[in-house]
């Protein structure tokens, strides 16, 4: 069989090389993929926001399956597009991705469905905005309704800074459309964890707790970026709060959208906070986080394709999802000045030193082949992740690793998982 993921980061490496773990899956494809996904599969250059490419892409190499890794192909259609040619999806239908694609839409759908989540607003008109902001005070929070790259969510501290960032979305149009229409919410105080499902539109097989570090410092200091790293399980959503956790934040997003006829197939990713009463969702994404992905899928142990087709064929039920009671640990490994400008180029070395390690997978994501060299070609460069028994463990060996690769002008942050070790 052969399959083609889509995206270029460290969650889709983890995913090829997971996925390349079933016999049957002949060879995989990357579109555009990375230094990571070459070394698993072969890499076409082809945008992920391209849906006619790749679905011209799907057809020509005749994959049984194509896996969205980012949100942006799904939010455009890419599982829409590919069931007009009868080519299986990992992922949900536009309708359904909005849940991400669309901070308004989102709201509104935990609103209906009754999931808790902080009280909100939308507004078209940059004043209604502006005398909502006056009248609730600050702190507030301003979040562009559509895509913008992880950077459309401004917890304003004073009512200038909220203003200014409703101005810069919905005047300036900093965002382009994706601005025009905002959310403006409550701000919620408490730690954040990641709770992600498998959904076949029904049911729902959840995979174990995270936690990213969004920051880019040390004690979550500095500008937000994509993640620093992440580690599973998350000691502030322990098992045994699993089950009850789904049934306020899975289950019923399932059920309203299943009751509009458009099903969620896919990764579910609810943004959690733990407020003084309780999880709150902050957010939805509709595919694995990055990099929650490397840990979580280090600890699975089921067959991801099963898992992958079972969910397009609702059929999660037929199976069960396992994943090892070990602790996994990934640190990124960034370039210095990243989430701003950063440096391109470098030659990395000492992966296959790292890789060696028992328990070790080293994920790459800004990287890209040169000649027999693997150089950086992004912001994010690895996500060295690490199993072991307990955090403690699982962290230790993770920094081992990291200190085994080198580039120049790297940076890492030096306490992932350190909020998690507090709890224990
Ligand atoms: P979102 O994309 O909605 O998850 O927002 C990105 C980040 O902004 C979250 O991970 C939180 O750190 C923060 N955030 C979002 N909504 C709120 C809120 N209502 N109160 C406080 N912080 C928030
Ligand atoms: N790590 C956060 C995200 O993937 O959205």
């Amino acid at each position: 069989m052969k399959i083609l993921v889509v995206g270029s980061g460290g969650r889709e490496h983890a995913l090829c090389w997971k996925l390349s773990q079933n016999p049957k899956v002949e060879q995989i494809f990357c579109a555009p993929g990375n230094g990571g996904t070459a070394q698993v599969g072969e890499n076409i250059a082809v945008k992920d926001d391209d849906i006619p490419a790749l679905v011209k892409l799907a057809k020509e190499l005749e994959v049984a399956l194509v896996v969205a890794g980012p949100e942006v192909p799904l939010v455009l259609g890419l599982q829409n597009a590919l069931q007009q040619e009868g080519i299986p999806c990992f992922g949900p239908n536009a309708y359904a991705a909005n849940l991400e694609g669309s901070k308004a839409f989102s709201k509104n759908v935990m609103h209906d469905a009754g999931v808790p989540t902080a009280p909100f607003r939308v507004f078209d008109e940059f004043e209604d905005a502006v005398a909502f902001v006056k009248e609730k005070g600050t702190p507030i929070v301003v979040k562009a309704d559509g895509l913008a790259a992880g950077k459309g969510v401004v917890v304003a501290m004073s009512e200038e800074e909220a203003i200014e960032s409703l101005e810069d979305m919905m005047v300036k149009k900093v965002f382009g459309t994706a601005g025009e229409r905002v959310v403006v919410e409550e701000a919620l105080k408490g730690e954040e964890a990641s709770f992600l499902a498998f959904c076949d539109g029904i049911n729902y097989a959840l995979l174990p707790s995270c936690q990213d570090h969004k920051a880019v410092g040390e004690g979550d200091t500095g500008p937000n970026t994509g993640g620093m790293g992440a580690y599973s399980p998350a000691p502030i959503l322990p098992k045994e709060k699993y089950a009850e956790t789904a049934e306020l934040c899975i289950k019923p997003i399932l059920k309203h959208l299943a009751a509009k006829g458009e099903p969620f197939k896919g990764v579910l990713y609810a943004g959690l906070m733990y407020t003084e009463n309780g999880p709150s969702v902050l957010e939805y994404n509709v595919r694995f986080g990055d990099p929650e992905c490397q840990p979580l899928l280090m600890r699975l142990e089921t067959d991801l394709l099963e898992i992958m087709f079972a969910c397009i064929d609702g059929k999660l039920n037929d199976i069960e999802v396992k994943c090892t009671e070990q602790t996994a640990c990934g640190v990124v490994i960034a370039a210095e000045g990243y989430p701003a400008s950063y440096p391109k180029g470098m030659e990395i070395t000492g992966l296959e030193d790292a890789d060696a390690m028992e328990g070790v997978k080293v994920f790459q994501a800004g990287t890209k082949p040169e000649g027999d060299k693997i150089v950086t070609s992004g912001g994010r460069v690895l996500c060295v992740t690490a199993l072991g028994d307990g955090l403690a463990a699982a962290q230790k060996k993770a920094y081992e690793a990291v200190a085994k690769v080198h580039f120049d002008k790297s940076y890492f942050r030096k306490d992932i998982a350190d909020k998690g070790l507090k709890r224990l």
